[in-house]
């Protein structure tokens, strides 16, 4: 295992390069990291934002190649670990499931619930020890979640906190009655990709924080349909307040 720490920043839908100036495909610099969990190896990015080196790596793939539940989640996050990340920022697109978390909008998210189902979730698979129950009552690290939050206090951009994301199977989008009832349960954004992320983190040590973007309001909210071309339009000028929101939080670190 690599020695130093470094920072890690997992890019979600619309958001495959660190700098949006950069073309596709840009890094400084390729880490290709062979995993036991897949055969291919998985390509992390060497950026720099803010004067500080980091390993970005798109979720999705250049393309947006992956859907959420074909990602290598457990590849991702082993390659993230190897390579000394142990401060990771991931980057959400999500629908708004409270009213006032209407599109554009940026949370810091403090709870998630998994309805997600037949991903490989775990790092402990064959071990059955003790070890194998880390607790996750507190899903993010609240110091990353402080950072954000006093990144975007200094840049007087609008953060909601406190907010509980549903992760959801996808890819299709939910029903205006499975809003209701992630409604009902407490979650305030659904997204398809929080989980099982954010709890291999956990498994494996890293802190982790999510950063959402809400690209549109969650089905049965809007009387228009849920459209692509709408969620583009949202993501091309609100990655641009999370690009500023991560610079700000890397000044800070
Ligand atoms: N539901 C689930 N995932 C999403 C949504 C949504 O409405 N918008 C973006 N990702």
């Amino acid at each position: 295992m690599a020695v130093q720490t470094e920072i890690g920043i997992i890019g979600g839908s619309g958001f495959y390069r660190l700098n949006a100036q950069d073309p596709p495909g840009k890094a400084s610099a390729f880490l290709e990291i062979e995993t036991p969990f897949a055969k291919d190896k998985v390509i992390l990015c060497r950026e720099s934002m803010s004067g500080k080196d980091v390993f970005f790596l798109p979720r999705h793939g250049e393309q947006h190649r992956l859907p959420p539940h074909k990602i290598n989640y457990r590849a991702n996050l082993w390659a993230l670990k190897l390579a000394g990340v142990k401060t990771l920022f991931a980057v959400n697109a999500v629908g708004g499931i409270h009213a006032k978390l209407q599109p554009g909008s940026v949370v810091i998210p403090d709870q998630i619930i998994d309805y997600t189902w037949g991903r490989q979730h775990s790092f402990f698979d064959d071990l059955n020890s003790l070890y194998d129950h880390c607790d996750f009552t507190y899903p993010y690290s609240q110091h990353l979640r402080e950072l954000l939050l006093a990144a975007a206090a200094t840049l007087k951009l609008a953060v909601t906190e406190n907010a509980c994301f549903a992760c959801t199977q996808g890819p299709r989008l939910e029903t205006a009655a499975e809003i209701q009832r992630l409604k009902r349960d407490g979650n305030d954004i659904v997204g398809m990709t929080g989980m099982p992320e954010a709890a291999l983190a956990r498994e494996l040590g890293i802190d982790y924080a999510c950063i959402a973007l809400v690209v549109n309001p969650a089905a049965g909210l809007s009387e228009a349909e849920i459209s692509l071309a709408e969620i583009k339009k949202v993501l091309s000028t609100g990655l641009d307040d999370v690009r500023l929101l991560i610079a700000e939080c890397l000044l800070k670190m």
